[in-house]
């Protein structure tokens, strides 16, 4: 069985949601995890269904309006977060240290981290992928300890690939899965749940599916249609 993520970034207003809320709250999937916007936590009420956040405040509750603690979202029934994504990177300007500050205040709510790390098209034209990976994975990781970098889910997403249509090859999501994989056991001695993302879809996925060292996919616009989403998740039991 795979891990299925749905982060569904900004792209469905109101009555969108509502109907795609009403199909996923009928299912009874254990391996799916759903990243709504903030604003439509209270439409999702499966059981079956974890609720994730696309993004969290680095500050605790408090005077910072605008933001959303964690310890706002648990109380809403969040227990994961997105964090470090490449979007946010860019448009926002988030950096590694904003990373590093939200794991750790995530897990000191015991909340999930889902980081998200990935290479530019230069990068990997320059052959990078591994050294900035590497170096990100090391960055957001600082100063936590080992026990419970354990709990956090790492997402590979190569930023050349969301919402393109294209994904990395077979052999070359293997080769940083594996690489990923032995730098955490090395420096942690964790074996951290990875996921791809990237431009997953229903024509894609059988052919993921093969690659045994990922545990799941971080899913964006496959993740708004609630029958192609449906038809990932069953084919990921
Ligand atoms: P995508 O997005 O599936 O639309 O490529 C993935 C992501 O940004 O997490």
């Amino acid at each position: 069985m795979k891990l299925v993520v749905g982060n569904q970034k900004s792209y469905l207003e109101k009555e969108k949601t509502l109907k795609f809320a009403e199909e996923l709250n009928k299912v009874t999937y254990s391996n799916v995890i759903i990243c709504p916007s903030y604003i439509y936590f209270n439409m999702f009420n499966n059981e079956n269904i974890l609720l994730g956040s696309q993004n969290v405040s680095s500050y605790t509750s408090g005077a910072t309006t605008g933001e959303l603690s964690c310890e706002q979202l648990k109380s809403m029934g969040v227990s994961l977060s997105l964090v470090g994504h490449s979007e946010r990177r860019e448009k926002l300007h988030e950096s590694i240290e904003d990373t590093n500050i939200k794991i750790k205040r995530l897990l000191e709510n015991n909340m999930v981290p889902i980081l998200c790390v990935g290479e530019t098209k230069e990068e990997k034209d320059n052959n990078k992928t591994e050294e900035i990976v590497l170096d990100e994975i090391k960055g957001a990781f600082l100063n936590v300890d080992n026990e419970l970098i354990s709990k956090i889910i790492i997402a590979y997403e190569p930023i050349w690939s969301i919402g393109t249509g294209v994904i990395p090859t077979i052999e070359d999501i293997n080769n940083i899965a594996i690489t990923i994989k032995n730098y955490l056991i090395k420096n942690y001695n964790t074996n951290n749940i990875l996921l791809y993302g990237g431009s997953v879809n229903k024509n894609n996925i059988d052919e993921l599916n093969t690659i045994s060292n990922i545990d799941g996919y971080l899913i964006g616009g496959a993740s708004t249609k609630i029958d192609e989403f449906i038809e990932i998740i069953e084919k990921c039991q």
